[in-house]
């Protein structure tokens, strides 16, 4: 699948290392490419921050930063790092299609990845590339380029408003346009309603706009947030713990 990328061959825990010669060229693909999956890694929290740190500006815990506001119920276990897990803030319970964050009230949505740092149970993130699909169809871009939703989480946040973002917007660094819209957040009024967000989907679908991720340990899953939908059905079995870390990208 084009926009999905598994890299074998790297330690990222080099990054650490002066001589190690491959930073731009990480750089580089997690630009490129929305879904970067690095395996087989093992990072200290230091390390995976240095990680970060070659792609973009973590958020941390301090008062104006997001993690502070998004993480009442996680675990910080480092100031950009959370913990988070199947006893959290969601419980077992299914996550329809969303981008992270919608809901919080920044200009620009930020990135996010997820790290496999321990042996976690089989269920998995399921990720679709819905800038692609919008790429497929002109028609639903002309039909929702000035419509507005308004966004809210489900669970209690420390504010207490709905924010009113656009359907689908240009992406910040490639030439097309993404989905904002989603079924998590968006609040039900006037023509938007889940029903309709769920036939709109139907009405999009590809079969290779949709990839499948079952984690391994040590699996590092980097998103773009923005060229991809992503969601989580309920979980079967046993405890899944992931380390993640929200960021925005220099190329912002
Ligand atoms: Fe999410």
């Amino acid at each position: 699948m084009s926009w999905v990328e598994t890299i074998r061959d790297v330690n990222l825990a080099n990054l650490c290392v002066k001589s190690f010669k491959y930073e731009e060229e990480i750089r580089n693909r997690v630009k490129q490419t929305p879904l970067v999956i690095f395996k087989r890694q093992e990072l200290t929290n230091k390390q995976l921050l240095h990680f970060v740190s070659v792609l973009g500006t973590p958020w941390d815990n301090n008062t104006f930063s997001g993690n502070l506001q998004t993480s009442l119920k996680y675990e910080i276990e480092n100031d950009s790092i959370e913990i988070v897990s199947h006893d959290g803030i969601l419980k077992n319970r299914d996550v329809p299609w969303h981008l992270d964050l919608t809901h919080y009230p920044t200009q620009n949505i930020p990135n996010r990845l997820l790290y496999a740092f321990e042996d976690i149970n089989k269920t998995p993130t399921i990720f679709f590339n819905s800038s692609l699909a919008l790429k497929k169809r002109p028609d639903i871009i002309e039909n929702l380029k000035y419509r507005y939703v308004y966004h809210k989480a489900t669970y209690n946040t420390p504010w207490n408003w709905p924010i009113k973002r656009p359907c689908i917007q240009k992406h910040p660094y490639h030439d097309y346009w993404s989905l904002l819209i989603n079924k998590s957040f968006c609040v039900e009024k006037d023509w938007f309603t889940r029903k309709w967000f769920d036939e709109f989907i139907e009405d999009i679908w590809d079969d290779d706009l949709e990839y499948v991720h079952t984690y391994e340990k040590g699996d590092l899953v980097v998103y773009d947030n923005l060229s991809l939908l992503h969601r989580r059905p309920t979980f079967k079995d046993g405890p899944r713990r992931l380390k993640r870390v929200t960021w925005e990208p220099y190329w912002y």
